[in-house]
């Protein structure tokens, strides 16, 4: 049975869903099996995996009996993904929850990049997921934001939530520019479970370049991440 881990943070543009795909992939390279599913209608993972020109169903068409579970699941080499209706208006959680029972028999790890904020799909997400991720970026906007969707993640049912701090550059934390990790830490009170570094190349990701690898400044990062979903102790160095 997969574990099913949402990815969500309360301001948008902080890295979840190059996150989503970067840890998918580094669970992939353990020999997982990966499914992302987008649960953001504005959607981004099916560009950064490559798979849009191919895409002709989503989610919301397996929930509403349009197609079968297994047309709406796209091939994207080392994992597969879902992609998000246009709109979730009228998607209940109970409709979420018989989705997931198609996929969760096959996969080791179904991650459920949630959009930003702590809105429908955030509760979408939530209702599937027995972990959450909150990313954060190093500074107080952000860092406030992500514990108000922490707040929401719990209310919600998903107690067992890590935090990961995006595009940390050191450089900046020296200079005060940047929050250090141990504030950010004190500030959400949520358990640290990665630190990403600032990687220019990550947003090549979104013009099909596979960025997800080894050599790449984050690739490191997301490897790491992995191994300690996998409940394995891997040394934070900064
Ligand atoms: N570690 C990083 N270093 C450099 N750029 C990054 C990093 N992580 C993400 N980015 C860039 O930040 C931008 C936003 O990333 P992304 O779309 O993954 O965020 P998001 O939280 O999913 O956004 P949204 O809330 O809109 O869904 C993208 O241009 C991406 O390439
Ligand atoms: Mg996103």
């Amino acid at each position: 049975m997969a574990k099913k881990i949402a990815i969500a943070s309360g301001k948008g543009g902080v890295g979840k869903s190059s996150l989503t795909v970067g840890i998918g992939k580094a669970l992939a390279a353990r020999g997982k099996k990966v499914l992302l599913i987008d649960c953001d209608c504005l959607k981004s993972i099916d560009l950064l995996t490559g798979i849009t020109e191919f895409l002709l169903y989503n989610w919301g068409d397996v929930v509403k009996n349009r197609c079968d579970s297994e047309n709406a699941l796209y091939d994207a080499g080392d994992v597969k993904v879902i992609t998000c209706p246009d709109s979730y208006e009228d998607i209940t959680p109970e409709e979420m929850k018989e989705l997931i029972k198609s996929y969760e028999e096959s996969f080791d790890y179904i991650l459920l990049d949630s959009p930003a904020g702590i809105d429908k799909g955030l509760t979408l997400a939530c209702s599937v997921a027995d972990r959450g991720l909150v990313v954060s970026t190093p500074d107080l906007v952000c860092v406030r934001s992500a514990c108000i969707a922490a707040r929401q993640m719990e209310k919600l049912g998903v107690t067992d939530t890590r935090l990961i701090i995006n595009r940390v550059k050191k450089r900046d934390v020296t200079k005060g520019r940047l929050l250090n990790v141990d504030s950010v830490i004190d500030s959400t009170e949520i358990q640290l479970i990665g630190v990403v570094p600032e990687d220019a190349k990550i947003r090549l990701g979104s013009m099909g370049q596979d960025i997800y690898k080894k050599g790449q400044v984050s690739y490191k990062a997301f490897c790491n991440i992995a191994g300690r979903i996998e409940g394995e102790t891997v040394t934070l160095k900064l």
